[in-house]
């Protein structure tokens, strides 16, 4: 009895921990924090509450909470109209999307709307370690 009861309980918390990695993406949250050294010119994040949890510059939008968003939806951010348009069509970032959109913006854009003339405000393209900064970013959220 006491060994079913044990045996029940590993399968639980394998399960638990099942969801919890395929929610945190299957990058290194270490190595994703230094390579987000390269977004940080553009991009900051900060909670809601206002604390600074990487100081980064304004020509893209804070990227606090981004993981589970609706893409282009940051309030006060003054998109492209090709990733405003790309949320409207119901793109919300999870690993997929993510790690798609940073190696190549404007070619993500154009195969997400269909659109052969969409632009992308972000010229940047992340060559190696997409999951990684993905996971950090999970790990930075609201929902860890
Ligand atoms: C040279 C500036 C620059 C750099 C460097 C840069 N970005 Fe961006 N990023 C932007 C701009 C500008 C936008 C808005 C794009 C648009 O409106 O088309 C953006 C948008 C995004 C979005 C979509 C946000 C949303 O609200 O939908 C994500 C995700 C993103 N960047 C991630 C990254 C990551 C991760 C890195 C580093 C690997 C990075 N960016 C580096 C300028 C930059």
């Amino acid at each position: 009895m006491k060994l079913k009861i044990a045996a029940a309980l590993a399968v639980a918390s394998l399960a638990t921990t099942a969801v919890a990695e395929s929610h945190a993406g299957s990058g290194d949250v270490a190595a994703g924090e230094k390579e987000f050294n390269k977004c940080k010119s553009c991009h900051m994040i900060v909670a809601d509450d206002g604390t600074e949890i990487v100081k980064g510059g304004r020509t893209g939008p804070n990227l606090y909470g981004i993981i589970g968003r609706k893409a282009g939806s940051v309030e006060g951010f003054n998109y492209g109209d090709s990733l405003v348009a790309a949320g409207e069509k119901g793109l919300v970032w999870d690993e997929a999307s993510f790690v798609a959109y940073v190696q190549d913006p404007a070619a993500f854009l154009k195969e997400y709307t269909g659109d052969s003339g969409a632009r992308s405000k972000m010229s940047f393209k992340l060559r190696k370690g997409m999951e990684d900064v993905y996971s950090y970013l999970v790990s930075v959220g609201p929902q860890s």
